[in-house]
């Protein structure tokens, strides 16, 4: 395990309160492509691959987290779910429709909900030739192939748990591959995790089970509330149209449940005008598609 893309925000990301020096930051070409490796922004805001480099490569892919690596970013963020059979899968939509070829090749199986298919079925879709040709080879991974191939690369997690109203005790699921795949130890868990959620109650769960965890919570609670979510989450993550500038200022003014300054992830900004006004609201990090895009923009 190894990382190559050391970067002064990892902490910051994570709402550990640290500081340490910067590696210098090296330069290449700022195309995507699997060769020009830079490191992500340095004193501005992290910069996180949503759902890995998924303007580029499809999304939720082994493909987008490799792309993303060799575009220099090292968090990507994903999305959880659980099949017929108790397997953890990486994917977006609780139906397998616009992802993969599921239609085709099961066409008797409406509404294609990953609940209602086996993990063995899964990893036989095809999940991206409905972003490209050339990723006809693109396969939904498991949870357990994409922690592998994300610590393979040195990379860290943003770890989206999707729908957990679906899938009852899926909380306590993920929290046994990552322990089984290595991401619960000592270094893991105080540099290269965080998990997440649209829900409340189930990034408690999270943070109840293991008090340990860098969590954060998916939306823009009122501010008079805010305390109340410090108690169980580290993060604050709301959609870019609900961010203001005070916002920020009431978030970060706060401790969250590990004592470092309450932390605000915005999400998804894929263009270079919105990347700076969230930068110039003091963000800690910028969740998008397009990293190489927001990554020039706030440098
Ligand atoms: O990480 C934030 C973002 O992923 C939340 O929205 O729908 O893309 O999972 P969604
Ligand atoms: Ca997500």
């Amino acid at each position: 395990m190894f990382s190559r893309h050391a970067t002064a925000t990892t902490l910051t990301l994570l709402g550990i309160g640290a500081s340490f020096t910067l590696a210098p930051l090296a330069q290449a070409d700022q195309a995507p492509s699997r060769t020009g490796a830079v490191a992500a922004s340095g004193s501005g805001p992290s910069v996180i691959a949503h759902r890995g480099a998924s303007g580029y490569a499809p999304e939720n892919t082994l493909a987008a987290v490799d792309l993303a690596d060799d575009m220099g970013f090292d968090w990507v963020e994903n999305d959880v779910q659980r099949t017929r059979d108790g397997q953890l899968v990486v994917v977006h939509d609780d139906t397998l429709a616009r992802t993969t070829d599921v239609e085709q090749r099961f066409p008797d199986r409406a509404p294609w909900r990953v609940r209602d298919f086996t993990g063995a079925e899964i990893a036989t879709l095809d999940a991206g030739s409905w972003f490209g040709q050339k990723w006809t080879h693109a396969r939904v991974p498991t949870l357990r192939q994409y922690l592998d191939r994300v610590d393979r690369n040195g990379q860290k997690l943003l770890l989206e748990i999707k729908r957990p109203e679906l899938y009852p005790g899926i909380e306590k699921d993920t929290l046994r591959v990552l322990r089984q795949e290595g991401w619960l130890d000592r270094s893991h868990i105080r540099g290269r995790l965080v998990m997440q959620n649209f829900s409340a109650d189930s990034v408690k769960t999270v943070h109840r089970l293991r008090p340990d965890v860098i969590t954060g919570f998916l939306g823009t609670p009122p501010v008079a509330d805010l305390p109340s979510y410090a108690a169980f989450t580290d993060q604050i993550n709301p959609a870019a149209s609900s961010v203001t500038a005070d916002y920020v200022a009431s978030v970060q003014r706060l401790k969250g449940a590990h004592g470092a300054r309450l932390k605000v992830n915005t999400w998804t900004v894929n263009d270079a005008a919105t990347a700076v006004r969230m930068s110039e609201f003091g963000v800690d990090g910028i969740i998008t598609d397009r990293p190489d895009v927001v990554r020039d923009a706030v440098d």
